[in-house]
Parts: structure tokens; sequence; C-alpha cells
């Protein structure tokens, strides 16, 4: 028994068919081959993309050349009403300007302060949970939504704003399929792909809601009432080059890109985490039993889920909740003995990197003990890149290894998860990777 993988696609389809293929879920549209190949090209008529899967190549553009490969414009576009010019989107000065006032605040001693907000959202979830047969993917949604307001505004997802945007972000979700064609494939730019109309009325709506939470909270600071959680220390940190702050209106598009970034891709994380945990009962068993050192929101306790760090971490390998990160590049290149035109789509793809079968010992395997291997290191070191790497890496990766960890161990602690038959789920990209029905198991009290 392997865990659930998308069929590729025959090695040899028309442009139509992979475009076709492309908007339905860019993993079953890409061919078995990038599974082995080191880098593979892709020609069509309107442009060139490359999908990189060798080590030294995917170093050169995130960690030692970062700023000859920016972001892709398009791939943002998609996300532009809601994020506007969030840390996610931009490049340049104004992206390092961004980082320099957000990175403190999620440093590892910052990260101490901010574990009792994380305790209190695990132990709501655990408190939502239910026997029965259920779909634990909004579940671990609502759980993650919750860790960010709880975090970042110390507010519970119950509050009435938080919970507004929760429920708009959803009807986003529905009315903008984020990673679309348009924005991986380069389509020319020509080709007409504006926002639907009511994708631009949910996103200024969630972007109101937003703006009323950090208005009060700039209020709460300057009237020397504010709680000390990352909101607050985000808009009172300054930049240390220029000394500014941020705006009200440059704090809304980074609360919005904290909340989008923040849970959707630790739900979905923790989704196929808790599936996989399913499929594999000795392993649940083994951190049921770890779970029980858990007794209090005390930071310390996060050394000692060693078990649950290391199943956490093989969920991200082979369910990379970002599964295809796109750069372009600004300077000519010669990779692998191939010329690379100025404005190429570069893909990196933690999907095909994480199961490449000429990297990783039993690739598609669930084995959180690889991580103690040396074939386990090594790939950790070279090939394991959930949050990707370089100046660019997540800013939440530290924060979002405390509290997939957690959640997990604070769930099995109370709860058994099993798997029901006829609901194996199939993984595919939406914004992150989801499963097509859902990830329905059966939950009884331990
Ligand atoms: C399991 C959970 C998470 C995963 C797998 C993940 C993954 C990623 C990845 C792959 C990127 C780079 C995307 C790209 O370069 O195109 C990224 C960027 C980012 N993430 Fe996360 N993330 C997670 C949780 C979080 C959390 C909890 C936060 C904040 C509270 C966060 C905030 C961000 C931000 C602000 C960026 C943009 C950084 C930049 O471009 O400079 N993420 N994340």
């Amino acid at each position: 028994m392997i865990p659930p993988k998308p069929l590729p696609r025959p090695d040899r389809v028309s442009l139509l068919r992979y475009l076709r293929l492309f908007r339905d879920d860019i993993l079953s549209a890409q061919p078995a081959r990038l599974y082995r190949a080191w880098m593979a090209e892709f020609r069509t008529p309107f442009f060139r993309s490359y999908l990189l899967n060798q080590p030294a190549l995917i170093e050169t553009v995130l960690k030692e050349r970062p700023e000859d490969f920016p972001k892709s414009d398009r791939v943002g576009e998609g996300l532009r009403p809601l994020l506007g010019n969030s840390v996610f989107l931009t490049n340049g000065e104004t992206w390092k300007r961004q980082r320099r006032i957000i990175d403190p605040a999620f440093e590892g001693g910052r990260l101490r302060d901010t574990f009792p907000a994380i305790w209190a959202a695990g132990e709501a979830a655990v408190a939502r949970m239910h026997e029965g047969t259920v779909d634990v993917e909004p579940e671990m949604s609502h759980a993650a939504a919750d860790v960010i307001f709880r975090t970042l505004f110390s507010l519970p997802i119950e509050n009435e704003i938080a919970a507004r945007v929760f429920a708009e972000f959803r009807e986003y979700q529905r009315t903008q399929p984020i990673l679309n064609a348009a924005a991986f494939l380069s389509l020319p730019r020509w080709m007409p792909r504006g926002h639907r109309a009511r994708t631009r009325a949910t996103a200024r709506s969630i972007r109101a809601l937003i703006t009323q939470l950090t208005a009060a909270r700039m209020a709460e600071i300057e009237a020397g009432t504010a709680p000390d959680d990352l909101a607050t220390k985000i808009m009172t940190t300054a930049d240390p080059l220029t000394g500014e702050t941020f705006s009200t209106e440059e704090m809304v598009d980074q609360v919005a890109i904290f909340f989008l970034a923040g849970h959707e891709t630790s739900a979905s994380a923790l989704g196929w985490a808790l599936c996989l945990l399913a499929m594999y009962p000795d392993w649940q068993k083994k951190l049921a039993r770890e779970a029980e050192v858990l007794d209090g929101p005390d930071f310390s306790v996060m050394s000692r889920l060693k078990l649950s760090r290391d199943v956490f971490r093989e969920a991200l390998r082979l369910y990379p909740p970002v599964p295809m990160m796109v750069r372009e590049n600004s300077c000519p290149e010669r990779f692998r003995d191939r010329d690379i035109r100025v404005g190429s789509q570069l893909v990196i793809s933690p999907w095909h990197l994480h199961r490449h079968n000429r990297i990783w010992d039993n690739p598609d395997g669930f084995d959180p003990a690889r991580w103690q291997t040396e074939n386990g290191r090594r790939c950790m070191r070279e090939a394991y890149i959930p949050f990707s790497a370089g100046a660019r890496v997540c800013t939440g990766a530290g924060f979002a290894m405390v509290e997939g960890p957690l959640l997990l161990s604070m769930l099995v602690r109370e709860f058994r998860f099993e798997r029901v038959a006829g609901h194996d789920p199939v993984p595919v990209a939406y914004l992150t990777v989801r499963a097509r029905d859902g990830i329905v198991l059966r939950v009884t009290r331990r």
C-alpha cells in the first residue's frame, strides 16, 4: 500500500489537451518522466518553461542568485485583488524592506511567546472534533485559521470579524482557483483573463474586514493598550534602514498574506498527515503514546514530540502544500547545456523533487523513520523544500513546524482516525495540495 498519488498523463499529448488537463489539475497534467528527470523543457508556440529538479540548479535559483530569478508576475495575478502589495508578491527593494520588518516577528524567541496561542487553538480543535465519519479537511482549515487569528490578533476564530474573514475567504477560493493555467503556463499577455467581478467583490470585502482589525489595532498601539501578539510586533517594528513602520494600508496587505499563506498551507499538511496516520495505524499508535507528555502550554514540550515532527515532515514531503513555484530568469542562462532565454518560466516543483526516484529511497512510500537515515538526512539538505529555500524562504516555516506537530499530537492523543472504505483521497492542486473529495475518516475517542 502506498499513499495516494495522482496518475500521471501519457508522455505525449497535444498542447490543447495539455492545457485542458492543466486547467483541471496541474498534478495529473504532468508526465511520469518528471519524477526521474533533472530538467524538462516545455515548448509551446507561446512560451518556454523549464521544470528544474536538479538540486544544484535549484540551489542556484533559490539560494545563490535569487535576485536574478524574481518571482514571475503572472503567478500572482489571481491573488493580486486580495493581496495587493504583500510580501508574497513583491520583488526587489520593496520586498527586501517588507521582509526586514516582518522577519523579526517570526524569530525563534518570538515563537516561544506565540506558543500559548497556538496551544489554545489546538485545544479548541480537539474540543470541536467529534466521533463519526468526518471530512477532516474543513476541520483542519478551521483549526489553522484559528491559529492565525489567535497568534496575529489575539482573537479566536469565533470572533465575529475573524469568522467573517474565514467564511469570505472560502468564497474567494471558490470564485478564483488560484493556481490556474494562465498563471502557470505564462499565456501571452494579450489573452484576456481579468478577475471576475465576483472575485473582486469578495476580495474587497475581505480587505475591508482586515482593515477594521488593523485600524483598531493601530488605535490600541497608540493608546498603549495593544496585546503583545504578532500584529503588534509587526506594526511597531521599524525598518532598521529607513526607520519607517508599515502604514495601515501596507499592513492590510501583509495580514491578508499571513491569513492566506498561514492557514491554507498548514491546513493542507494537517489534513494529509491525519490521512497518512489513518493509513498507518502503527505510527498513529506511536504518536498517541508520545503525546502523553503534553500537559500544558510549555514550549519545551516541542523537543519531546520527535515522532510527530517526523510524521509531519513526511506529510510535507509527500504532499507539499505548495506543489510548485515559478520564477523568471532576468539574465540569459545556460542550464544543463541548454540556453535559457530571458523571461522563461522556471518551475521548481517540491511535488516532483520530493518524490524523485533518483534521489530518494522509497520515494512514494510513507516512512517517517527515513529522517534518521543517511539518505533521509542528505535529502533533507538537498532535495526537501516544502517551505522553499534561500532569501525567499517561507517566513512562517518555524511557526508551521511548531503548529503542525503540536496539533497533530493533541488530536491523536484524544482521538483515533481510521480509513473509511471507498474514500481513498485523490490529491489535486487547488490553491494548495488538497484531496479531490475531501479526506473522510472515521473518528472515535481513545
Ligand atoms: C505547512 C505550512 C506552510 C508551508 C508548507 C508554507 C510554504 C511556503 C512556500 C513554499 C513559500 C514560498 C512560495 C514561493 O516562493 O512562491 C512560502 C512563502 C511564504 N509563507 Fe509560508 N508556508 C507555510 C506556513 C506559513 C505560515 C504559518 C505563515 C505565516 C504565518 C507563512 C507565511 C508566508 C509568507 C509571508 C511567505 C512569502 C515569503 C516571501 O515571498 O518572502 N507561511 N510559504
